[in-house]
């Protein structure tokens, strides 16, 4: 099954399960001055979950593009190094507005991944909130007892509420929840240790693949939870992640979702992606960012030195970065790989032809590239000058205070400095002050 597929099985299941279709809102949060970026296929559905407006349908799915890249869900630091977690990516979602509850919530789940996609039970965990004193919340039983009738017993676990209990930011609509994972290790592995043992404990194998929220209450700012007049569901399955099991890879960016970003990344760059580590790294940090950036931009956030704009322009600055320092690259090259992200785009998020779009987003970031290259070329004659004093003076050491001075200066990335200090065998005294 290709990616396009496994979208269009899941929007149909619920179809027939009643579901009101809709597609992906914006990347931007707009009605929400507690969020910037839509984190969470919930975001547009909270006036509807605390009751403040009525949804004109009571069961909807969709798909949502999120970004998790600042405030409490923020996964920047996590991408490249593993394969599987992703600054921009796709939630599938089933929602109720009091309507259904954990009992279709979690017999359809089960129905789609084990009937319709037909995905290995004996792969399946599944957890399941254990209580908590501090919120005066018992032990999810119920949900206990629907998985109990598919499951055995000692594939369900419990978790506290780090695990279990979904909240969007500090305030707002939330709930207990019910996940399920998937081990996906070879059967020696199995072997040798028990899938149990791994669930949420960060293997790249045995992950988190969609969450049923059973949205029951509002956290106030005081931190109290509030019972809300209605209970909601609120599910998000992670697209990449179901690509990566439904297709039997080991990664999501081995998934259609990524393989002709990656050639193209691979072929700019004249790397050969899958054979070390440190330039798999950075393929896979290009490849994730410059879906976020693309995605950003054709939601009309231009990169800038302000709010939105400045998150996306760090973003972008973070993939020259990599590129200056793991690939040893100083021309702009970005924006030719606007054209495959748009292609993929176009099936499920491009209404119109994209011929002006891919225009106008390889341009912003061809003149963001150019201006960062700069920056970087001067920052580093500067410090190449600096170094020139140094040793005419034989001395081998440099303040850290420079080091941070050219950054506060002239924009030079703390990284770029120690490669060229490494490169010219001068110590930094000392970091900490950076
Ligand atoms: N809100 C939950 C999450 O983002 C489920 O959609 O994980």
């Amino acid at each position: 099954m290709n990616h396009k597929q496994i979208r269009k099985i899941f929007l149909s299941f619920f179809k027939r399960k009643k579901h009101k279709i809709l597609n992906s809102a914006s990347l931007v949060a707009k009605k929400d001055s507690s969020l910037m970026f839509t984190n969470a296929g919930m975001n547009i559905f909270q006036a509807f979950f605390i009751g403040q407006k009525k949804s004109q349908y009571s069961r909807i799915a969709n798909f949502q593009k999120c970004l998790r890249i600042t405030g409490k869900h923020n996964d920047l630091f996590e991408v490249g190094k593993d394969t599987y977690h992703h600054t921009m990516f796709e939630m599938l979602g089933n929602w109720s507005f009091g309507d259904y509850f954990k009992k279709e919530s979690i017999n359809w789940a089960w129905e789609l991944l084990t009937e319709v996609y037909k995905m290995d039970k004996s792969n399946i965990y599944v957890t399941i909130f254990k209580g908590n004193k501090e919120d005066k919340l018992s032990f999810d039983s119920e949900s206990f007892q629907y998985w109990k009738n598919k499951i055995d017993d000692s594939k369900i676990l419990f978790f506290d509420k780090k695990h279990n209990f979904w909240e969007m930011g500090k305030t707002g609509p939330c709930g207990t929840c019910t996940e399920i994972h998937v081990d996906l290790r070879n059967e020696k592995e199995k072997l040798q240790i028990p899938g149990k043992n791994l669930v949420n404990k960060k293997h790249p194998l045995v992950i988190e693949l969609w969450n049923i929220v059973f949205i029951q209450f509002f956290r106030k700012s005081d931190g109290t939870l509030v019972k809300l007049p209605n209970f909601h569901i609120d599910t998000g399955m992670g697209f990449e992640r179901l690509c990566m099991i439904l297709q039997n890879k080991k990664s999501t960016y081995d998934t259609d979702i990524f393989t002709y970003l990656i050639k193209s990344i691979a072929q700019k760059t004249d790397q050969i992606y899958g054979v070390t580590d440190k330039i798999d790294i950075a393929i896979r940090i290009i490849a994730d960012h410059m879906r976020s950036v693309v995605f950003a931009i054709s939601d009309g956030i231009i990169p800038s030195n302000k709010k939105y704009g400045y998150v996306i322009r760090k973003i972008l600055r973070r993939i020259i970065v990599t590129y200056y320092l793991t690939l040893k690259i100083n021309k702009p090259f970005l924006f030719k790989l606007v054209n495959p992200i748009l292609c993929y785009m176009k099936h499920s998020y491009l209404k119109k032809s994209n011929t002006s779009l891919k225009y106008d987003i390889s341009t912003i970031i061809l003149r963001e590239e150019k201006l960062f290259l700069k920056t970087i070329n001067l920052g580093s004659y500067k410090l190449e000058k600096i170094i020139e004093e140094l040793r005419a003076k034989k001395c081998n050491i440099i303040a850290g205070k420079i080091i941070y001075w050219l950054y506060d200066t002239y924009g030079l990335p703390i990284e770029i400095s120690k490669l060229i200090t490494n490169k010219n065998k001068i110590k930094v005294f000392s970091y900490d002050s950076l």
